[in-house]
């Protein structure tokens, strides 16, 4: 883990209250997994004092990117700052995705849950996706066609793009699940599923995975103060013997087997 003040390289919107920034560094481009979270706020900030998790979205030749969507003050703090201003980074954090080559990956993006799957697809792809039947799919959904991000990106990494919106202004109209479980009916072969987007989709998700006995990782999101397992505040129910316990969303997650999480808590 490192602790880093970095130029902001390039800032801009790509979506309604939604930025792309991006910024320099060899050492966490180098130890960042795909499902990793950084902790990020404006250099000298005070307020808020405590800086805020983002999902790395993408790295490229050292040069990190995150998707920012504004949501309070941390994120509008953070999606005000102009190239040249300097972030206070820490990270790479967590736990995350766990790849595995042998099944078709099916990607489920739920809104800003688009964020970490860019460099998840993107890393599919160096460890062998594009072989022949293999090569990942994205279900992507959002209300509207404004809520679909980084679309040219993930087909720019060669990816099959199934969306849906719930107003049908692009893709089928309904929800992303809609298109996972019709998919799921018709599935020639073995698949593992990664999903990151608001909790219910989550929940639908690892349903469905369930009934069709694939595997699934998901990725989720707590309010979170220290980011590095010392203050609890990020705590979800888990499942586990012995009875009911509790994870640490940035510790032993953000990504979990769906069935390590207790959905009905
Ligand atoms: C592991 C992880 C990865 C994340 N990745 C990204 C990412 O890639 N891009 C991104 O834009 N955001 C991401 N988030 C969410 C982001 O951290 C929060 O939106 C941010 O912390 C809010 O801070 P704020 O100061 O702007 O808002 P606050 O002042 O903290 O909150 C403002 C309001 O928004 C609500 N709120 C806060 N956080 C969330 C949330 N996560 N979901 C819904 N409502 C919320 C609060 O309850 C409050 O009502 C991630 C969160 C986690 C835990
Ligand atoms: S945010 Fe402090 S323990 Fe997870």
């Amino acid at each position: 883990m490192f602790f880093q003040e970095l130029p902001i390289k390039k800032i801009e919107p790509v979506g309604p209250e939604v930025y792309r920034l991006g910024f320099a560094s060899r050492e966490i481009a180098g130890k960042a997994r795909p499902g990793q979270f950084l902790m990020i706020k404006p250099q000298g900030c005070a307020e808020p004092l405590l800086p805020r998790p983002i999902s790395i979205h993408r790295v490229q030749s050292g040069v990190i990117e995150l998707l920012v969507r504004v949501v309070g003050e941390g994120t509008r703090r953070i999606t005000e700052m102009k190239a040249g201003e300097v972030l206070e980074v820490k990270g790479p954090l967590g736990r995350g995705f766990q790849i595995d080559p042998g099944n078709v990956p099916l990607l489920v993006a739920g809104g800003m849950g688009a964020a970490p799957l860019l460099f998840l697809a993107e890393e599919l792809f160096r460890a062998g996706g594009k072989e022949k039947g293999m090569a990942p799919i994205l279900f992507i959904g959002g209300r509207t066609k404004k809520e679909l991000l980084a679309l040219k990106e993930f087909r720019q990494s060669g990816l099959k793009v199934l969306a849906a919106t719930e107003d049908g202004s692009y893709g089928e109209k309904g929800l992303v699940t809609d298109r996972l479980k019709a998919y799921l009916e018709t599935l020639p072969t073995e698949a593992i599923v990664y999903a990151c987007g608001p909790t219910g989709m989550l929940k639908a998700v690892a349903s469905l995975a369930r009934q069709e006995e694939l595997p699934c990782q998901v990725s989720l999101e707590e309010h979170m103060a220290c980011g590095m397992g010392a203050c609890l505040g990020c705590a979800v129910a888990r499942r586990q013997e012995g009875g009911p316990g509790y994870a640490k969303v940035c510790q032993d997650g953000p990504v979990f087997e769906a069935g390590e999480i207790d959905w009905d808590e």
